[in-house]
């Protein structure tokens, strides 16, 4: 008799990092004789990587979660779990909430599933939320493309904005070794991976907790050494990374983009408001006229580089002034995508507490008006665009139009272009821009450059 294989299911919620912490899930429940099962009701573990950046991400999950706690009256051997942002931030009241789960698991303890489902299986309920010192992990993860990958370099967060729940349920930072970065990078390179994304929630962090000073009394491993000292791994041909923060964002990482020609000319730099005040309420530790300094030196660097961002519209006491504040610096700066979202009070923050808070009218009008900016912004961006040649890194088929292929440029816009995806996944290929829309481009292959081989 043949048993069939015990199958898995992951649904992801979130920003990179949890996407990153899943495609590790995955690979440890591969690991142990799991297969992926696309739907979750054919699945015997079911696990919700989750986020509690705002209360609509969270009540996202607990609808979800619902749902699968029925079945399981039905189903008495699915395993549940519920990992990320949400576990870690309600830990054992989890349980109490919806008894049904099996595992309640921080994201600290991504790579530690195996031995939690173990016992799991032996029987227990089991909640995973307190600190730990990550492990590098050994196992594959289980990545969703072939072509792009992130590799974590810091963990955890130790900013103390005043909206933010990162920190309290991310940890405090922990930066994994150059050489254990480069590794991985490097293995990647051999598995025919292309582009990798550097990730951290706050990546301009990177070091600070590692041993040793230079002699200028600077921190050993800066986010700029890493840079220089992975840019060349062989077959990769892009970098990126996400997130800076202003406070830290320097000349010389921008210098270093600069000359690194792997490294891609965009910039994911979050100023979450244009008013001083209220950047001063939110604990951010920067000035909007710093801010723009720093795009300013970017673009004397790179004129063309592109910039993206996050801001928080609504935030407990902004006024109208202070939000023209924000729709200015959006003007000014014109940037090429921007995320944006109406303050969330969550608890455990700070600002949450404050009696000042706005109504859900006033917060939503914000972000219509915002939104209809950034819209505007990045159309206009989108018009040098026109008629260019750019390189085109392409990753799957345009799901909307299967005679397309789809893939992004240096800049990171979203580009279409007639192609068979067999043929071009994987390739740099130059395009003629023939078609601009805000947030993203259509044109004409003019040619495939040969990736350098491994
Ligand atoms: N580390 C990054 C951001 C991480 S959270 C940084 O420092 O910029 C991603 C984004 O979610 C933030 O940039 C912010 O714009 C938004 N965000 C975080 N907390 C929020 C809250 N309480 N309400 C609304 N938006 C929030
Ligand atoms: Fe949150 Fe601020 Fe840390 Fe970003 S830097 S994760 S916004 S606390
Ligand atoms: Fe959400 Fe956690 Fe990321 S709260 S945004 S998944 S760090």
């Amino acid at each position: 008799m043949t048993t069939s294989k015990r199958r898995y299911h992951i649904t992801t919620f979130g920003c990179q990092m949890n996407k990153a912490d899943s495609e590790r899930m995955a690979g440890i429940l591969e690991d142990m004789g799991f297969e992926f099962s696309e739907d979750p009701n054919n699945a015997d573990v079911i696990l919700y990587n989750t986020c509690t950046i705002r209360d609509n991400a969270e009540q996202k999950v607990y609808s979800y979660l619902g749902r699968q706690a029925k079945r399981k009256h039905e189903q008495p051997n699915l395993t549940l779990v519920v990992a990320g942002c949400v576990a870690q931030q309600e830990g054992e009241s989890l349980l109490r909430r919806v008894p049904e789960l099996d595992l309640v698991m921080g994201p600290q303890h991504a790579n530690r599933l195996k031995d939690l489902l173990e016992s799991v299986f032996e029987g227990n309920q089991v909640v995973a939320t307190e600190p730990v010192h990550i492990m590098e992990d050994i196992t594959q993860p289980r990545r969703d493309s072939k072509v792009t990958a992130w590799v974590n370099v810091i963990y955890g967060c130790n900013e103390r904005c005043t909206y933010c729940v990162v920190p309290n349920v991310r940890g405090v930072e922990q930066s994994r070794t150059p050489e254990a970065i480069r590794a991985e990078m490097e293995e990647l390179g051999q598995q025919g991976y292309k582009e990798i994304t550097l990730l951290g929630q706050n990546i301009d962090a990177y070091g600070r907790d590692l041993p040793g000073v230079t002699s200028e009394g600077r921190h050993l491993h800066t986010f700029t050494d890493l840079l220089y000292y992975v840019h060349d791994v062989p077959g990769i041909e892009r970098l990126r990374f996400a997130t800076s923060h202003p406070r830290y964002f320097t000349e010389r990482l921008i210098k270093a983009c600069a000359e690194l020609p792997k490294v891609c000319e965009h910039f994911h730099i979050p100023f979450q408001s244009g008013d001083n005040e209220v950047l001063k309420a939110m604990a951010r530790g920067y000035t909007h006229e710093k801010y723009r300094r720093i795009i300013d030196t970017i673009r004397r660097y790179m004129p063309d580089a592109s910039i993206s961002a996050d801001a928080i519209v609504g935030f407990p006491g902004e006024t109208e002034e202070q939000f023209e504040n924000t729709l200015k610096l959006v003007d000014d700066i014109g940037f090429d995508q921007l995320n944006t979202a109406a303050y969330s009070p969550r608890p455990g923050t700070p600002a949450a507490w404050w009696t000042n808070q706005l109504s859900e009218e006033v917060k939503n009008d914000r972000l219509q008006r915002l939104n209809h900016l950034v819209n505007v912004k990045a159309a206009e961006r989108s018009q040098r665009y026109f008629g260019r040649i750019e390189e085109v890194l392409v990753e799957d088929q345009n799901p909307k139009d299967k005679t397309q292929v789809m893939g992004r440029t240096r800049g990171n816009r979203l580009a279409f272009f007639t192609g068979d995806i067999n043929e071009l996944k994987g390739q740099l290929v130059k395009v003629k821009i023939t078609e601009v829309r805000a947030f993203s481009l259509t044109g004409e292959p003019i040619e495939v450059r040969q990736a350098m081989p491994v």
